[in-house]
């Protein structure tokens, strides 16, 4: 079976840090590089929590490239929900390993430009704000040529926005860079807060993940303390919804979600409700769809799907 080349686009982040650990132990991806940018914490930290969380697991294989420092036009504004230093306060150590020197927009155009010149596709995953992406496809538009799909986290369609009433945080961080993105003709598989809020990490799934995952046991734990969110009025439950995990989990068992295609739509000219994503399900538009949105999610089959995977850390490495 050949891996499926992936880029991982992020802002560690707990979630993206889940996101992350799930990946490396799961063969059937080649991890290409790892593209930290501004979001949940300014570049410097995404970029120092993606080297931590790399060593953490065990990964000091894939090379990170720092990405943009800040959104595309908008002031930064951050995550709130995952301690001050983006990884839930966990005291890892400093990381020995060092990003890149080349950028993350210059890696993405070149990887992308060789891929599409050798017939190859790329997926990319992205885990927070959209800018590297959208900048490489800015500066060079035909690197969409060696994109095989986007997969997401962002968004909210039926769903009420997460950071404001209409909009969730990763598009709302840079709503200019979501434009350009569902602009471009990539194909897009959106898992948005419809898809998230479907799946809650729950406080006895944190002790479960935190059971099977062995040597990084107690980091997870450490992480997963931050994620309950604890509004049982929004969620319906303790916990928090495990976001950017889901990208993962859609590459490795697309079985258990179920996706509409729509054409979508990025706000980002109206304050009101910028960074909303629209959708356009029944061609009011004219336009073809331009994504699959995640519409269903088999929550029990997906926190199967991680408890089997996080337990490989408690196996023997392979020799
Ligand atoms: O709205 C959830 C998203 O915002 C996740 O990617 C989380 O990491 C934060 O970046
Ligand atoms: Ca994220």
């Amino acid at each position: 079976m050949t891996a499926i080349p992936i880029i991982i686009d992020c802002d560690p982040g707990i979630d993206d840090a889940i996101a992350l650990l799930t990946a490396f132990v799961s063969p059937e991806l080649e991890i290409l590089g790892i593209t930290p940018v501004c979001g949940n914490q300014p570049l410097e930290r995404t970029v120092r929590n993606a080297l931590q969380v790399c060593e953490l697991g065990g990964r000091t294989d894939i090379p990170v490239y720092a990405g943009c420092f800040r959104p595309m036009f908008r002031e930064p504004i951050y995550g709130q929900f995952h301690g001050k230093n983006g990884l839930g306060n966990t005291t890892l150590p400093e990381p020995i390993k060092t990003a890149e020197s080349k950028s993350a927009v210059d890696f993405l155009i070149e990887t992308l430009s060789a891929a599409g010149n050798e017939g190859k596709r790329i997926t990319i995953c992205c885990l927070g704000p959209m800018t590297n992406l959208a900048v490489a496809l800015r500066m060079k538009p035909q690197i969409a040529e060696g994109i095989e799909r986007v997969v997401m986290m962002g968004g909210a369609y039926r769903e009420p926005g997460n950071r404001t009433m209409t909009s969730e945080f990763n598009v709302l961080a840079d709503p200019h860079a979501a434009h350009v993105v569902f602009s471009s003709g990539v194909q897009i598989v959106a898992l948005a807060l419809d898809a998230t809020h479907q799946v809650m990490l729950k406080p006895e799934h944190v002790a479960q993940f935190s059971e099977v995952s062995g040597r990084i046991s107690e980091t997870l734990a450490e992480l997963m303390a931050f994620w309950d969110r604890n509004d049982v009025r929004r969620y319906g439950s303790r916990g928090g919804p495990l976001h950017d995990p889901l990208v993962i989990a859609y590459l490795l068992a697309p079985g258990l979600f179920k996706t509409q295609r729509a054409r979508v739509f990025v706000e980002h000219e109206s304050e009101l409700c910028m960074g909303q994503t629209i959708a356009d399900w029944y061609g009011k538009s004219g336009l073809e769809p331009n994504a699959d949105i995640v519409t269903r999610v088999d929550a029990e089959g997906v926190i199967e799907f991680f408890l089997e995977r996080l337990s490989r850390y408690a196996e023997k490495a392979v020799a």
